[in-house]
């Protein structure tokens, strides 16, 4: 068997597991005080995906990032696309009235006045969405590797509802926890003032020094999308693109939805952050959740590169996976130890 052809089916293998684990997860062990939503819609995607891929890819080298500030670490050069649909106009319909039914539950972190974590626990709608694979496929396509949903079950579904406030920033400049999201408008955005979505056109090195300065973010720099529609979305190497959303400026409702992924080879290191999470998440939530999804990445990093790995003489390169495997383990369980640190992002 040619090496493309197992590296093939080892990444549909851990894609099949990790659906099964997500779907697992989040059915059987519910978190204390969630419930599952009734009179739900039932995902279809047939009825309910419009998939039409973007017409512009930005690489990180058109973000201005190096070997030096990002690129080495980065398993891909995609950074970010321009507006491409995800929803039907029924799927956009279907989803929400699954955020309208989920919006009782929105809490606040330091970055976000109004948002639903963990919405995947409560509506199946939103978690058949969010596993979806054909959206899985599209998305992998479009990244140029192949992707995962989120094995962090509150990283999966996460919706943002605008402020109270007219004029409040629904999110502040900031990078994400995680290395792979799209952002995908609930409501239609044609139809309030305000609430766009922006990237910047930088590295994060630029932004943290432009704020450290004092100075403005140079509105060239600024990419705001124009939306055309609910059920349109931008896909993101959210961990490398600072981005934030702007509030509105007339009363109106402003809902986005923002799916995780992870790299399905579990060779590629994950962004999770546990100080991070403890904001946005309650800290026992966060550590089981953290807890499965590092086992997990190890779990997969062993069946690949060692449990599947054949009789050989390179002793070294068999201990170097034992000690990737095992690395991924001790290192969550030194960000478990340390716990929650001061909130990241660049401010409005
Ligand atoms: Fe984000």
């Amino acid at each position: 068997m040619n090496d493309a052809l197992t590296q093939d089916i080892l990444v549909q293998n851990s894609l099949a597991q990790a659906s099964l684990i997500q779907d697992s997860l989040v059915q059987e062990s519910l978190p204390e005080g969630f419930t599952q939503l009734k009179d739900e819609p039932v995902f279809n995607p047939a009825l309910h995906l419009q998939l039409e891929a973007p017409s512009d890819i930005f690489s990180l080298q058109d973000f201005g990032y190096d070997r030096d500030t990002g690129l080495a670490d980065s398993p891909v050069d995609f950074a970010a696309t321009s507006v491409f649909r995800i929803l039907s106009a029924e799927g956009a319909a279907a989803l929400h009235q699954t955020a309208k039914a989920l919006e009782p539950f929105a809490t606040s972190n330091p970055r976000i006045e109004r948002n639903v974590r963990g919405g995947v626990y409560r509506s199946k709608f939103l978690r058949d969405l969010c596993l979806c694979e054909d959206i899985t496929q599209f998305l992998s396509e479009i990244a140029g590797l192949p992707l995962m949903p989120h094995t962090i079950p509150h990283q999966l579904g996460h919706m943002n509802f605008n402020p109270a406030k007219i004029g409040a920033n629904v999110d502040k400049w900031h990078v994400d926890t995680l290395r792979f999201d799209y952002v995908m408008f609930v409501t239609d955005p044609t139809q309030y003032e305000g609430g766009q979505f922006q990237y910047f056109k930088g590295t994060k090195q630029e932004m943290a020094a432009l704020k450290a300065s004092g100075a403005e973010v140079p509105p060239e720099k600024i990419i705001s999308p124009a939306m055309p529609g609910p059920g349109y979305a931008i896909l993101q190497q959210g961990n490398l693109v600072v981005h934030q959303a702007k509030g509105l400026t007339k009363p109106g409702e402003r809902i986005t939805m923002v799916n995780g992924y992870v790299a399905a080879d579990p060779a590629i290191s994950d962004y999770s952050r546990y100080d991070q999470l403890c904001h946005a998440d309650p800290e026992d939530v966060v550590t089981t959740e953290f807890s499965r999804h590092s086992a997990l990445h190890a779990t997969r990093l062993l069946e690949k590169a060692v449990l599947a790995d054949g009789f050989h003489t390179d002793h070294g390169a068999k201990a170097d996976q034992l000690e990737k495997a095992a690395n991924i383990l001790l290192d969550a369980a030194a960000q478990i130890r340390r716990g929650k640190k001061e909130m990241e992002h660049f401010g409005d």
